[in-house]
């Protein structure tokens, strides 16, 4: 809730502050106005996004949130250069325009982030903006890693020697390289993700380092593997991207040996909400939580 409240404040900010600037006698109000509409727009997609937020209606708003500053950033330039002019918007303008862009952008940042399962992917089936998403995801995560320690989680998690794991949504393999060099030759990590990009890259590295023991599975859903074939399922950082989390569970179910458990993060989802998904239908029960990790008994 909170962060679509930010949203909504950082689209009025832009045209608030613009406005006092032009006011106080600096600007002019025609450019004032361009940014009013354009900060109403952006607010209102905001809200939109509130509505979506909800889980019900379409999810234009979504896609408002993180398209209308891409709409903002180049106008807020050409605003301000057709009022005043090149020289003068170089001469004077240049402190207004970055500090407005700062917005701009900070809004944009803040709708991907707030939307990403939506232009990561949509559905299990069908992917959104592969690239795009490919791109800012791992950016994202690569800077995460500066302040997760991967291989420290999956000793944590207690991952063993000849242990066979499923990287549910692996990503870049941020936990997939490290968990292979755990699992050791005599076993098995399968990286599994819907962005054949994060596939393609987890091969060159597993190539690049030689790595025998990961096999990897284009898939947003079905895994593939035989039942009962796994011990230890990782779902870090991917279940708010899933839209059918009952059908994932079931799958995640099949695939793992009896006793054997599923760790999860319950990243950007109400708790209780991520609870109930993974133990409705007493598929799994809750054991416990190693940091922001839990884990779930098969
Ligand atoms: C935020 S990343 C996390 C990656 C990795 N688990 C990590 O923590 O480094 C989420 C990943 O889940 C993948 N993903 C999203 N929906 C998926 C689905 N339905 N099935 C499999 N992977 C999915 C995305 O492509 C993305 O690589």
């Amino acid at each position: 809730m909170k962060k679509y409240l930010f949203c909504i404040l950082l689209g009025l900010l832009c045209p608030t502050v613009m406005g006092i600037y032009y006011v106080s006698g600096i600007g002019c109000i025609n450019a004032m106005g361009l940014e009013m509409a354009i900060g109403i727009l952006s607010s209102g997609a905001a809200l939109l996004a509130l509505k979506e937020y909800g889980g019900t209606g379409k999810p234009i708003g979504h896609w408002l949130s993180a398209l209308i500053p891409l709409i903002t950033i180049p106008l807020i330039p050409a605003a301000m250069i057709s009022h005043s002019g090149f020289e003068a918007f170089l001469a004077r303008g240049m402190t207004p325009f970055a500090t407005m862009e700062g917005f701009a952008i900070a809004q944009l940042v803040l709708g991907i982030l707030m939307f990403r399962g939506l232009i990561f992917k949509r559905g299990e089936g069908r992917l959104m903006m592969p690239a795009i998403g490919f791109v800012i995801m791992s950016s994202v995560l690569r800077i995460r890693s500066a302040f997760i320690n991967p291989a420290r989680i999956l000793r944590e998690i207690g991952l063993q020697k000849g242990q066979t794991m499923l990287d549910y949504g692996c990503g870049i393999g941020v936990f997939t390289i490290p968990a292979s060099k755990i699992v050791g030759d005599d076993g098995v990590v399968h990286a599994l993700d819907i962005n054949p990009l994060c596939i393609k890259m987890i091969e060159k590295e597993v190539r690049k380092r030689g790595i025998a023991n990961v096999k990897t599975i284009l898939s947003g859903r079905e895994t593939g593997l035989p039942d009962g074939s796994v011990d230890v399922v990782l779902v870090y950082d991917v279940l708010q991207m899933i839209t059918d989390r009952g059908r994932l569970m079931e799958e995640l179910h099949r695939a793992l040996k009896p006793g054997g458990s599923l760790w999860a993060t319950a990243e950007h989802l109400d708790v209780n909400e991520f609870l109930d998904v993974i133990t409705q239908g007493n598929l799994f029960t809750l054991v416990e939580q190693k940091g922001k990790v839990f884990r779930f008994r098969r």
